[in-house]
């Protein structure tokens, strides 16, 4: 008996129309351009408008890598949400989206919500729902609104943050197929939850005048730990996964590192021994988008013709949880 393995058949990106420029910021907080570029390499950020929701982006991901897929929603039979920033936290992000796409025959729906290691860990049940033969056409959607959680007040992290979505469909295949996912792994450490969190209006906290006067609504970071953290578990994770697969960086075509932040991105390259020309960057002109960081920026990279066909792939990513996770895949 053949081993069914999984592909990613392709990507779809939807970004608002909305660009903020670090200009943009610097009249509304005490910011610079120099200091947001040069501390974390974002020139620009998109940001929903008042009428859009995350869904509305999600949606215009996911049509666009069913389009590029030659597939109608109806094909889908699981929809992963990957989003901490979902339109409501019920219903999920996942069946807000089946009901726009029109994806209901048969089809499973729910969410994931492991901060920016969201798609990755989307990716990796996906990977293991095909392999087990339960699901045959799975869209993963990695989508955040962050620009709904960030205190616009707060110049040490309403600059990092942007709203985007990219979606990926994921499907069986044979050994050596195009896409193939060769392996993925996730970890968390929820020692150093408080590193990055948003305090209120979960359980713990339910919202209150008190949870908005103290803006406990918002995204509170630690940001000097976070890059410790970041750079030290992106980089192992991706040696646990060359040393598995036998591979050496020079073998990889091309990094694609969550885009956080450049310094993260350059400590992340340079722990790894990757050249920049082989490192994909798209930080500067989406910001951090949290779990749709590495799906839109493997989009763009393919569309651009920079990730070819038979290209290795790894990609890495890390975020609140503490999370963190790392994939290859033949492209
Ligand atoms: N503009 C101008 N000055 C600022 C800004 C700003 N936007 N933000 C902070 N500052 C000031 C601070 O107030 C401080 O001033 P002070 O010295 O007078 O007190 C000074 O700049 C230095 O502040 P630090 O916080 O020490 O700056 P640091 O060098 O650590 O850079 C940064 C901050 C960019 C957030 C950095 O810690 C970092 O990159 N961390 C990684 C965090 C990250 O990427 N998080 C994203 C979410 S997690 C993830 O996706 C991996």
């Amino acid at each position: 008996m053949k081993t069914i393995r999984a592909k990613i058949t392709a990507f779809g990106s939807g970004f608002p129309d909305q660009i903020l420029t670090n200009a943009d910021l610097e009249k509304i907080v005490d910011t610079s351009d120099q200091w947001i570029s040069e501390r974390t390499g974002i020139k620009e950020r998109r940001k929903l408008a008042d009428n859009e929701q995350n869904s509305d982006i999600a949606l215009k991901a996911s049509l666009a890598a069913l389009k590029k897929a030659g597939m109608d929603p109806s094909q889908i039979d699981l929809i992963l949400g990957c989003t901490t920033s979902p339109d409501r936290f019920m219903p999920s992000l996942a069946a807000t989206v089946q009901a726009k796409l029109g994806a209901t025959n048969n089809c499973a729906a729910y969410d994931i919500f492991t901060a920016c290691a969201g798609w990755m860990t989307g990716l990796q049940i996906a990977d293991s729902f095909i392999r087990t033969g339960q699901y045959k056409n799975i869209l993963v959607i990695g989508t955040e609104a962050l620009s709904r959680f960030v205190n616009w007040k707060d110049r040490g992290t309403c600059v990092l943050f942007g709203d985007g979505a990219g979606a990926c469909i994921v499907q069986p295949c044979k050994e050596g197929d195009p896409g193939e996912i060769l392996e993925v792994r996730v970890r968390a450490d929820g020692r150093y939850g408080d590193a990055l969190d948003i305090p209120g209006i979960g359980s713990q906290c339910p919202a209150s005048s008190y949870v908005l006067e103290n803006n406990l609504h918002y995204i509170r970071m630690n940001g000097q730990e976070i890059f410790k953290h970041a750079v030290r578990n992106m980089a192992s994770i991706c040696e646990e996964i060359l040393e598995h697969q036998k591979l050496t960086t020079d073998q990889i075509q091309w990094l694609v590192p969550h885009q956080a932040n450049i310094r993260i991105i350059e400590a992340v390259g340079k722990k790894l021994g990757f050249p920049a020309e082989k490192v994909a960057l798209n930080v500067h002109k989406y910001g951090n988008t949290s779990s749709a960081t590495i799906p839109t920026c493997f989009d763009e990279y393919v569309q651009e013709g920079k990730i070819k066909r038979g290209d290795l792939v790894l990609m890495t990513t890390f975020g609140g949880g503490l999370s963190w996770a790392g994939a290859l895949v033949r492209w």
